[in-house]
């Protein structure tokens, strides 16, 4: 068991004594997509001050967002030219300063991905850099020597996260460039402390203008081993949480470095400057819990407050599964440590499509998210069930798509991982009007409306008691009204715990509650007595016996 000696101040038993990020739930929110106030047929910040009211009213406290500033688009925003000013085509720093205080005045809270580990290759210092070996930022980006007689082999096998070659030769330089990511997104140099210190100011630069966090974006790939040591080949061909993998080889030398972990710790106190109130950084990285939670406490120091953790993203939906995945987060993760709870993102195929279109299968997910200790996180849409919409690769707007356009386009229709993210970031479904509600009917939506729109969106689901989003909403408010549920420890039931059937304690003070998962399609006993149904996923069940996919929160007595 990994027990951190003194990470975070310790947490007091008393409901005030808890830091807000521990308890809080995110909503993400992939700006292009969320809701369009000026007829472009993209999302802009103004569309997410117009839908606060929506998000408030569901219970969620924290709005992720996607990236805002100056960007060729390249990679819609990960890409960034100018880390100060914003995108015209998502508004002004005006409105990003007012989304900040229309977040704050409902006592929400405000975080955006914030991208350290590269920029895009039309930034400044990118060209400056680029344009000689000895120029001031001829050191900000990682330039290394070919190899070979005329020097125009890679400096070893590297590849990067998103399948391509790692190196990029740039005749003005004689040299190789390096990407974590895509070659149009150079990685910064942060073994220079000018460029560490610059980047640090950036956080500051947003941090004064009061947002309350960040998302770090691949934060796994901030360092590489310094000596270029060569990766060694893998039998995987996509990431998994065991290893960070992609076509055959393991990113061992070029990511999850030591030295990213004491790099989280430094960017932590750059954080804890501000102290009024406390921000947060959640980092991006994938691999092993084990090593990642390094992140969050190294070396005696606390570091990121929390990291995404993948697992539970691809994780079949086995009852088994599931425990054994809560043993992972509760091992790697204890108290004061704090585990994420991910199911999808704007990378990620939807969860509706994941779990074959069921409806029962996403409401129960939807208990066990918010009902667990951690982070619930939730990708915009997925509170309403919207499905992954099918383009096929050669119409991909999409980098990744563009890349593999080539890939046959059956082996993507019959994977139920995507290639396009296209597929995962179509528009938000608001009402049955035209294009969903996104935008106006005189505008093209930069991607198509999932064609299901009058069936699935927000205004329907609204007026239907037993929606999936009726019941986001429900659960949400429990897990916020109940201090078991957003703060208690957790204890699985193992004793309770089958094949089919998983069952965990959430304990505060002298209160006991019991989620109660039925994750197969047979009835299952219920033995349970005495207890107080608070919430179900099947409100017309029987009290002995849970129904199909049937989940349940229940209050038990003194602890
Ligand atoms: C992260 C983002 C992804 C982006 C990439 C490069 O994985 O989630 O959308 O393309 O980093 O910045």
């Amino acid at each position: 068991m990994v027990i951190p000696a003194n990470p975070e101040k310790s947490v007091s038993s008393h409901d005030s004594g808890m830091e807000w990020w521990k308890k809080t739930t995110v909503y993400q929110i992939y700006l292009r997509s969320f809701f369009d106030t000026n007829a472009d047929g993209i999302g802009d910040i103004q569309g997410i001050i117009e839908k606060l009211d929506y998000l408030k009213d569901l219970g969620y406290e924290t709005l992720w967002i996607s990236p805002f500033t100056q960007s060729p688009q390249r990679d819609f925003g990960y890409d960034i030219s100018d880390y100060h000013s914003i995108s015209p085509q998502y508004g002004d720093m005006e409105t990003f300063e007012k989304l900040v205080q229309e977040v704050h005045s409902r006592n929400m809270k405000l975080v955006f991905d914030l991208v350290l580990n590269h920029t895009s290759n039309e930034h400044s210092w990118f060209k400056e850099s680029a344009s000689s070996r000895n120029n001031p930022k001829a050191d900000w980006y990682i330039w290394k020597d070919g190899k070979g007689r005329n020097g125009m082999t890679p400096p070893n096998n590297w590849r990067a996260m998103a399948g391509n070659r790692a190196w990029t030769y740039y005749p003005e330089r004689r040299q190789f460039n390096y990407t974590a990511f895509l070659p149009f997104q150079p990685d910064l140099n942060y073994h220079n402390p000018e460029v560490k210190q610059t980047m640090f100011d950036v956080a500051r630069f947003w941090l004064n203008k009061g947002v309350d966090g960040f998302r770090l974006d691949i934060i796994s790939a901030i360092y590489e081993d310094p000596e270029l040591c060569r990766n060694p080949a893998s039998f995987r061909i996509t990431p998994s949480d065991k290893s960070l993998t992609i076509f055959f080889q393991n990113l061992k030398n070029n990511f999850l470095q030591a030295k990213s972990f004491e790099f989280a710790t430094e960017l932590r106190s750059v954080i804890d400057e501000f102290d009024h109130p406390k921000r947060v950084l959640i980092g991006e990285s994938h691999g092993n819990e084990e090593l990642i939670s390094q992140f969050c406490y190294s070396n005696g120091k606390n570091g990121l407050n929390a990291i995404f953790l993948f697992k539970a993203i691809s994780m079949p939906f086995k009852a088994e599964k599931y425990r054994e995945m809560l043993m992972t987060f509760e091992k790697h993760f204890p108290e004061p440590l704090i585990p994420t709870l991910v199911f999808a993102n704007h990378d990620r195929t939807r969860i509706i499509t994941r779990l074959g279109g069921s409806i029962e299968k996403a409401k129960l997910l939807a208990l066990f998210q918010f009902t667990c200790r951690g982070i619930p996180f939730t990708y915009f849409g997925d509170e309403i069930g919207i499905p992954r919409v099918r383009i096929p690769l050669r119409q991909g707007k999409d980098a990744i798509a563009i890349q593999h356009k080539w890939v046959p386009q059956f082996l993507v229709d019959n994977s139920v991982e995507i290639l396009n993210r296209d597929e995962c970031r179509t528009p938000m479904l608001w009402n049955e009007k035209a294009n969903a509600g996104f935008c106006t009917d005189s505008a093209e939506p930069w991607l198509p409306v999932a064609k299901n729109f009058k069936e699935i969106n927000v205004e329907k689901q609204r007026g239907e008691p037993h929606s999936l989003l009726n019941f986001y909403k429900k659960v949400i408010h429990l897990r916020n009204e109940t201090p078991a549920l957003h703060q208690g420890s957790l204890e699985i039931a193992h004793d309770l715990c089958t094949k089919r059937i998983l069952a965990y304690y959430r304990v505060y003070q002298a209160e006991k509650y019991m989620v109660m998962l039925n994750m197969s399609n047979s009835r299952a006993i219920n033995p349970m007595k005495d207890v107080e149904l608070l919430l179900s996923t099947h409100p017309q069940g029987e009290a002995h016996r849970l129904q199909p996919f049937e989940g349940r929160v229940m209050k038990l007595g003194s602890a």
